[in-house]
Order: structure tokens, then sequence, then C-alpha cells
């Protein structure tokens, strides 16, 4: 598996090999465990924090031993859909050319689809011209078919709340039901809306419940993020101190793809030596081209909302916040209509919800340009 060099050390879009990925080595080392203990696991985290970097990468460290495959069910609407998906994973998942390729490639052929060759990316696309009702029946084969394979086999289904949207109502239930009796087939399941996958994964009355192990994914560590910031521009005979690092991080949030992000910028558009002012200038570039639609957001909020969205980007944290302090410090109105506006700007996902690691929530805004644009106001 070889993969093309990124533009700059900093990618901010797809996983290019390890040299490229920072740290998770717990979270790699306990997805490797489970996987080799036969368990499946469910990652869980808001968005861009690098769960699908994260899958990726184990996948990458197992391809030699495992058959791989990688779904993302983001754009699927339907249990068709979702089939066709699994299917395409499952052609893209070895290539062509070698043994397994061929017998994978007679096998989808032989359930006979449309395949096309997606213009830009040339991978090939399945799709079934069945009936609704069909769709279990045509799941059921691809699962049989890895099940009788040499090796095992890891399948990760990323964006996986997304079958909550589905028509069918009956497909989580009935995909548990089918899941659990394969014994070479162990997945990863991953999704960016905490609450969605909380419930369907830890709620007693859901059929995924208790089914895979959790795996709550976090910040990257703020030392060896820094760490890698320094090295990487080391490496590209640039010069950043520590200090410098830390400030990017901290504006950033740590949030992992802002971080990149930034990064990507500032290697871009700094000469030897990074300095404060160099980053500083990167960022506010950023934001001046995301304005355009900040001020879209801004719109689109009614004033209860955006003065409590102002609030929370203000705190960066924001705790208790129906409470007299919060209250009183943005100058807020009720705690009934503070309520309401947080349910809209979590379902929106201009905000998400968060526990810290002493079991008390706390709100933030979700987009750290977003934040820090408002934070500037
Ligand atoms: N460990 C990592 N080291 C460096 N960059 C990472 C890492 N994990 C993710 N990224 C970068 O951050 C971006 C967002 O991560 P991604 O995995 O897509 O997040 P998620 O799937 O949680 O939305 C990715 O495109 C990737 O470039
Ligand atoms: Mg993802």
């Amino acid at each position: 598996m070889k993969f093309k060099n990124p533009s700059t050390p900093f990618p901010s879009v797809g996983y290019f090999g390890p040299e490229y990925f920072c740290d998770r080595k717990v979270e790699t080392e306990t997805l490797i465990k489970n996987i080799e203990g036969g368990l499946s696991t469910t990652l869980v985290a808001i968005r861009r924090i690098g769960k699908t970097g994260l899958i990726k990468h184990v996948q990458y460290l197992l391809h030699d031993k495992y058959i791989c495959i990688y779904a993302d069910i983001l754009p699927t609407e339907t249990g068709i859909d979702f089939l066709n998906t699994l299917a395409s994973a499952i052609l893209n998942s070895v290539p062509e050319k070698t043994g397994l390729g061929q017998k994978i490639w007679s096998f989808i052929k032989s359930l006979r689809p449309v395949i096309t060759f997606d213009k830009l990316s040339g991978e090939p696309n399945v799709s079934f011209n069945i009936q609704p009702k069909e769709t279990t029946h045509q799941i059921e084969n691809l699962f049989e078919f890895l099940e009788q394979q040499d090796r095992r086999v890891i399948f990760a289904v990323d964006e996986f709340q997304q079958i909550l949207d589905y028509p069918e109502k009956s497909m989580e239930a009935w995909l548990r039901t089918t899941i659990q009796q394969l014994q070479n087939v162990i997945f990863i399941y991953s999704g960016s809306q905490p609450h969605l996958m909380n419930e369907m994964f830890a709620n007693p009355s859901n059929p995924f419940f208790r089914s895979t192990v959790l795996l709550p994914l976090e910040k990257i560590n703020f030392e060896s993020y820094q760490a890698y910031i320094i090295q990487k521009f080391k490496d590209s005979k640039k010069e950043i101190e520590s200090q410098v690092a830390a400030e990017m991080l901290d504006w950033t949030t740590g949030h992992t793809y802002f971080v990149q992000l930034l990064c990507n910028r500032v290697f871009i558009g700094s000469k030897r030596v990074v300095t404060t002012e160099v980053w500083q200038n990167e960022a506010l570039k950023l934001l001046k081209e995301q304005e355009i639609i900040f001020l879209g957001y801004r719109d689109n909020l009614t004033r209860e909302q955006w003065k409590l969205l102002k609030a929370i980007a203000q705190a960066g944290k924001a705790y208790s916040i129906t409470s007299k302090s919060f209250i009183r410090e943005y100058a807020l109105g009720s705690s009934a209509t503070i309520i309401r506006s947080v349910n809209s700007l979590e379902k929106k996902s201009f905000i998400y919800m968060q526990y810290d690691a002493e079991g008390n929530r706390f709100y933030s805004v979700y987009d750290v340009l977003f934040q820090r644009w408002i934070q500037n106001l």
C-alpha cells in the first residue's frame, strides 16, 4: 500500500500514512486489541476530531493480515443505498489484480448489479436495481461471502448513525441480528453525533446496545501535538519555537482539522522561521475567507440564539448556561429562553455538548473558526 505525498506536511483532508499521523497511540492500540480479540468497536466523537483518520490508520497497520473494508454511509438515504455502499466498499477493498481481488469481483458480478466507474477517482461503484424488500437478502449475500474468506475481515462503517434516517424502520434491529451471527467479520462503527450514537449503543432498549466496545475519541494530547508540529516544520528545514506551536494549538483549541488547517497555511505562508506574527496573520486570513459564510449563519439565527451563541463563543467552554451568573455575565434572557435556543443551536450543529473529565457538562461552538470570528467582533 503506497501513499502519495501530501502537498504540505499538514494535510487537512485524507489519510497519508503513519508519517503524517500524529499520536493516537493509545486509541490505535485499543482498537487493534479489540480486533485481535474479535470485538467490534464504536468510535464516538464530534466531527473533524480524527475518527476517519484513526480508522484508516488502523486498517493501514493491519492490511497485511486482514481484509480491510471501509464504507462511509453519510450520503446514504435508504437501505438500497446502504447495500450499494457496502458492495462498493467490498469491491474497493482489495486491488482487482490480486487473487483475492478477482474472487471479490466475480462474486459481486454474480449478484448482477450495475458497475460504473467514478469519473474522478476511477473507483468502481456498485448499484443494484432491485425492489426494496430484496435489500436485506442481498446484504446477507455480501456478509456470507465475507464469512467464507480465509482471512478475517475488518469492516468499518463510518457515520453509522445515518441508518436511523432510513425509511426502513426495522433496519437497525435486522442488521444487529444479522451481524451478531458473523464470526469472521469484525466491525468498527463510527459516528459524529454523540447523542445519537450513545442512544444506539448505550441504551438498553436499542438493538445495538452493548454489542461493541465504546471508544470515545478526545482531542489529541496537547504536548504530543506540539512536539509533532515542531518536528514536521523541522523536517522541512523550518523553525518554530515551542511557545509558538502552543499558541497555534490554543487558538485552534486542539481540534484536529483546525490545527491541520492552520499549520498548513502557516507552512505555505512562512519563510524559514515561524513567528507569532506569521501564524496570527494566517489565522486572520482564514477568518476573512470565511466571513461571508459566517455572516450568513448569523442571519439565520434569531436574536436570542445569536446572543447565546456569542456568549458560548466568548466563554469557550460554557458551563451552567442557565445559571444566574452566566445569565448576568452575558446579559441573557430567562433560562426558558436559553433552553429553547440551546436546543436549536445544538440541532443545527452550531454548538455541541460534552462532559469534561470531572463529568461536568459544557457547551462549545462547533466550528473553531466561527468561534474565533465571533470573539473578534
Ligand atoms: N492523528 C492525526 N494526525 C494528523 N492529522 C489528523 C489526525 N487525525 C485526523 N487528522 C486530520 O484531520 C482531518 C479531520 O479528521 P477526520 O478523521 O476526517 O475527522 P472525523 O472523521 O472525526 O470527522 C483529517 O482530514 C486529517 O487530515
Ligand atoms: Mg469522518
